[in-house]
């Protein structure tokens, strides 16, 4: 058997210098010598007795080897291992006869449970052909005892063939293939390929390839929510593979001749295999070398089916090409970066980490132009509109992201998603958007503050724990003294007390973001009850705590349907909380500033929100004991139920913001495009209130913002468009494009503008009283009169006299003005 040394001193060389690759020089003349059959009875040990290097420096130890001629294609069978003495008992393909570097293993018996030296192959007298450890342990079997066995045959297709004495086949490698193919070989129905999990890993990988419903079907394999393993199919065979059925009745797939397109098997080497990407891959030995001469799924459906083509996160476009989403966070820094710059089919990954502890952090990247297939591991949420589906991934911490599909009207089909794999980019609107899941970086400031407190905590934690339990109490006490004094018994229907930790609690600690605003974050809540909240979190106002419990008790003995309902609140140390009622359907800039055609919300909805929207404000303004200005009036702030009714939120906030209400010069929060004219002169009165109604109204009915930089120059500003269009008389122009039934409904439309109209006079004494704006939209005869002022100013933008600037999450510039009120105005109640 030992051909190349005939002496024992040389297997010892051979035995100690396995390493030296100059060795495998003296092997390559050299031609297989061993038998093509082997007899019952016979046992081979793994001892490195003949060798056989490949390109990659891994060796053979041939048990068996068949050929044809000395140019055609050889098989060997025997022991495979990498130089870590991990090893197989495999079978490989050569090119020719000559025991060359650059065999391929095309099967092998037990790549989940490699073996290593000492190991031994026992083709056994009962027939059994079985695999060994060093230790004796049984490692895998044909399972073959007792079934009159009478040899082991490799055949020259390169099966592996256990005959029995009348010939026919007992077992055969072809029947089990690992990630390989053979020419001539099947894959039958009830078979699988399966990947190598890495080029240096032999055990199964994560794809499969295999006959299902008389279709050649390729799998993903992926471990999904809460570690369930689940498969993700991404190709199945049309007309261009054939899928004929044999006389036992199943369905296969022979690779011979033809069957995979115009490539035919020439009488060079050749073999199919499934990639540790994903891909099926045929290659041919030629001159140069094994040359991959086709890509087998890719002719078909493109580069960008494979599931992972682009790793987690990737966007894949054109001929396979990878990219990340691309968006930036706050700090200017991209939220995604790729995996590795020089192979960016590796993924990206975020730039600050999704993490379930700091959810109030979350937002979303949308991406737009995609397609996204890999939907079997996603939880299916069912026909819902878009923010409803945004928030549903925000309430899980286990989604990734979200995928939208939308199929009439603003409703759709929604999928959150535990893991992101590759997007595919269309390059076109396909109705599918992805909202992918970010963690905004906390404020640097606060991230500091609390390194150093840990660092304090951790360094001084003996010494400290008493003393702060003790200033812990003392202030305890104080406190609840001070609610004692500053707040009565609660009555019947006003808010609720909360403890921190309560709302701590029913918010699963603030973790679902619902969004921000001027006076602060709000997080979605569960009360015991069941009932949903959503939780204000102010920001860091310093009221005196006397002063916030009286205004609470004012905003909540406000009841009206077209506000929303404020439940509860908190006041501890310097936290100050409310809580309100929860609006299922979001804000109404989700609505009616949507550039995906298909969200929009229809004429009757929109006449109706307007009617709700300026009932809540006539209510506020003059249905109430205590006259309330909003003062920041914008889409934003008017929500929606989950049936689309309109309430009105965040008022009579602004007066929590005074620090001290003796002061007339007073800091009022206002959104610049939403704020009248008379802001920046002597006094401002329930009138600002009038205006933002018709720039909102004015929106509503265009389907724009008052200040869209997507528009051409002279159209960015809609007060100047509205009014150029009015003075053309051709108001139809700018009635909201993107919905049909808005464009249906044109004239009763353009009727409506003139309600906005009158709201937006400069001067605000021209303007009506919210009274009287509900009662003309409610149909009312009301003389509008005629003499009515078209030369809108635009509202100001007041960002050079900004006293404090804070940053908006939509429009990024919310300002704070410093103007004088009529101290009567923000008194409390009289
Ligand atoms: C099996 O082989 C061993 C040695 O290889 C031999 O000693 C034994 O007699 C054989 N048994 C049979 C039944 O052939
Ligand atoms: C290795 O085992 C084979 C049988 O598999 C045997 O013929 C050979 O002598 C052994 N060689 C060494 C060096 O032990
Ligand atoms: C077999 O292939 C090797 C390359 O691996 C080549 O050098 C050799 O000439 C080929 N032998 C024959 C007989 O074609
Ligand atoms: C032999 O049988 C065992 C147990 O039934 C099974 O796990 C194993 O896969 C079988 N081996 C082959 C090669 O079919
Ligand atoms: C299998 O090998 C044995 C032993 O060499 C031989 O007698 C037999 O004819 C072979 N069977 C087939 C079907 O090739
Ligand atoms: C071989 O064939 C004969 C006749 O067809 C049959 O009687 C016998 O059982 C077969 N033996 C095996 C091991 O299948
Ligand atoms: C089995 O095949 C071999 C060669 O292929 C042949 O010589 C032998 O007669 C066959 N035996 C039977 C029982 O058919
Ligand atoms: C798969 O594993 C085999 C060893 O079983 C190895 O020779 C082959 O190169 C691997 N295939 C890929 C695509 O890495
Ligand atoms: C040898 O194979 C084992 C199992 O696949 C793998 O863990 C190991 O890294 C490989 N060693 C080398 C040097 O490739
Ligand atoms: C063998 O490996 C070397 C370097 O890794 C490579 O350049 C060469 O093309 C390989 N040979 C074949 C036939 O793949
Ligand atoms: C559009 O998206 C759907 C679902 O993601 C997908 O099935 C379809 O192929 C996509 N269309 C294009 C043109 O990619
Ligand atoms: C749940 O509790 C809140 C606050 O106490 C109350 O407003 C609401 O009506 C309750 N809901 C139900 C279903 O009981």
């Amino acid at each position: 058997m030992n051909r190349q040394c005939q002496n024992p001193l040389c297997s010892i060389f051979l035995i100690l210098a396995l390493s030296i690759t100059t060795l495998s020089n003296c092997i390559n003349a050299q031609t297989f010598m061993e038998p093509p059959t082997a007899n019952l009875n016979s046992t081979w040990v793994n001892n490195f007795s003949t060798l056989v290097r490949d390109n990659d420096s891994k060796r053979l130890q041939p048990i068996l080897s068949r050929g044809t001629g000395s140019t055609g294609p050889w098989f060997s069978c025997g022991f495979y291992c990498n130089t870590s003495d991990t090893c197989l008992f495999a079978l490989l393909l050569f090119p020719n006869s000559t025991l060359t570097r650059d065999a391929k293993v095309v099967w092998s018996a037990n790549r989940n449970n490699p073996v290593s030296f000492k190991a031994t192959l026992e083709f056994a007298r009962d027939g059994n052909l079985v695999l060994n450890d060093a230790y004796g342990s049984l490692v895998w079997s044909t399972n073959t005892s007792g079934k009159s066995v009478s040899s082991l045959n490799l055949t020259e297709t390169g099966n592996l063939v256990l005959f029995d004495r009348n010939n026919s086949t007992v077992w055969q490698s072809f029947d089990h293939p690992t990630d390989s193919l053979l020419p001539g070989q099947k894959l039958v129905s009830g078979q699988k390929l399966i990947s190598n999990a890495s080029s240096t890993n032999w055990g199964e990988g994560l794809y499969s390839l295999s006959i299902a419903n008389q279709k050649l079907v390729a799998y993903y394999m992926y471990t999904g929510d809460s570690n369930t393993p689940g498969q993700q199919l991404y190709y199945q065979s049309g007309n261009e593979i054939k899928v004929p059925i044999d006389k036992t009745g199943r369905s296969y797939i022979q690779y011979e001749d033809g069957s995979f397109g115009e490539h035919n098997i020439g009488r060079a080497a050749q073999f199919m295999r499934l990639e540790t990407d994903g891909h099926v891959k045929i290659y041919e030995w030629s001159e140069l070398g094994w040359e991959e001469v086709r890509d087998l799924l890719s002719v078909f459906v493109g580069q960008c089916v494979y599931p992972m083509v682009c790793g987690n996160y990737g966007i894949c476009s054109g001929e396979g090409q990878c990219s990340c989403p691309l968006a930036l966070a706050e700090d200017k820094i991209n939220y995604f970066k790729q995996e590795s710059e020089r192979q960016t089919n590796l993924g990206c990954s975020p730039n600050t980490p999704i993490s379930c502890n700091y959810s109030q952090f979350h937002s979303f990247v949308e991406l737009n132009n995609i397609s996204y297939s890999s939907l079997s591991a996603a939880i299916s949420i069912g026909e819902t509109d878009s923010v409803n589906c945004k928030n549903r991934c925000l309430d899980r911490c286990s989604c990734k992201a979200a995928v939208f599909q939308y199929q009439w009207n603003s409703m759709g089909s929604c999928y959150l998603l535990p893991t992101v794999f590759s997007f595919k980019d269309v390059g076109q609107d396909n109705f599918t958007v992805a909202y992918v899941k970010v963690q905004n970086p906390p404020k640097k400031k606060s991230k500091t503050a609390r390194i150093i407190m840990e660092s304090c905590v951790g360094a001084l934690f003996g010494a400290y724990f008493t003393i702060t339990n003790i200033l812990f109490f003392l202030r305890e006490k104080n406190e609840s003294k001070e609610v004692a004094d500053g707040y009565l018994e609660q009555l019947p229907g006003t808010p609720t007390r909360f403890s921190y930790q309560q709302l701590r609690d029913l918010t699963q600690d603030f973790s679902k973001k619902l969004g921000e605003g001027g006076f602060g974050t709000v997080f979605k809540g569960t009360l015991r009850n069941g009932t949903k909240v959503a939780v204000k979190h102010l920001n860091k106002l310093e009221l005196v705590e006397k002063t916030f419990l009286a205004e609470v008790e004012t905003i909540g003995n406000i009841h009206h349907v077209n506000l929303v309902k404020l439940i509860g609140f908190c006041i501890e140390k310097s936290h100050r909380l409310l809580v309100y009622e929860y609006m299922s359907n979001g804000s109404l800039n989700e609505w009616i500033f949507s550039k995906n055609q298909v969200v929009s919300l229809r004429w009757m909805s929109r006449r109706k929100i307007i009617l709700e929207i300026a009932k809540g404000l006539a209510y506020l303004h003059e249905g109430c004991r205590q006259k309330i200005f909003h003062l920041d009036i914008k889409p934003q702030n008017i929500l929606l139920d989950e049936n689309f009714n309109a309430k009105l939120a965040d008022f009579g906030l602004s007066k929590l913001i005074d620090k001290d209400q003796s002061k007339v010069v007073t800091t009022i929060k206002g959104t610049p495009g939403y704020m009248a004219p008379e802001w920046l002169s002597s006094f401002i009165t329930e009138k600002v209130d009038v205006y933002s109604f018709g720039v909102v109204v004015l929106e509503i009915l265009c389907g724009r913002r008052n200040l869209d930089r997507s528009q051409p120059e002279e159209d960015m500003h809609l007060l100047s468009l509205f009014k150029r269009k009015a003075e053309e008389e051709q108001l139809l122009d700018i009635v909201d494009k993107y919905s049909e039934d808005m464009q249906l409904h044109g004239t009763e439309v353009v009727e409506k503008m003139k309600v906005a109209v009158w709201c937006l006079q400069n001067d605000f004494e021209k303007r009506p009283s919210m009274t009287v704006v509900v009662q003309v939209l409610e149909g009312a005869l009301i003389d509008i009169g005629d003499n009515l002022d078209y030369d809108f100013t635009n509202p100001p933008i007041l960002r050079t006299i900004a006293a404090a600037a804070a940053i908006d999450e939509e429009e990024q510039d919310v300002v704070a003005a410093q103007t004088v009120l009529l101290p009567s105005v923000l008194s409390g109640p009289r």
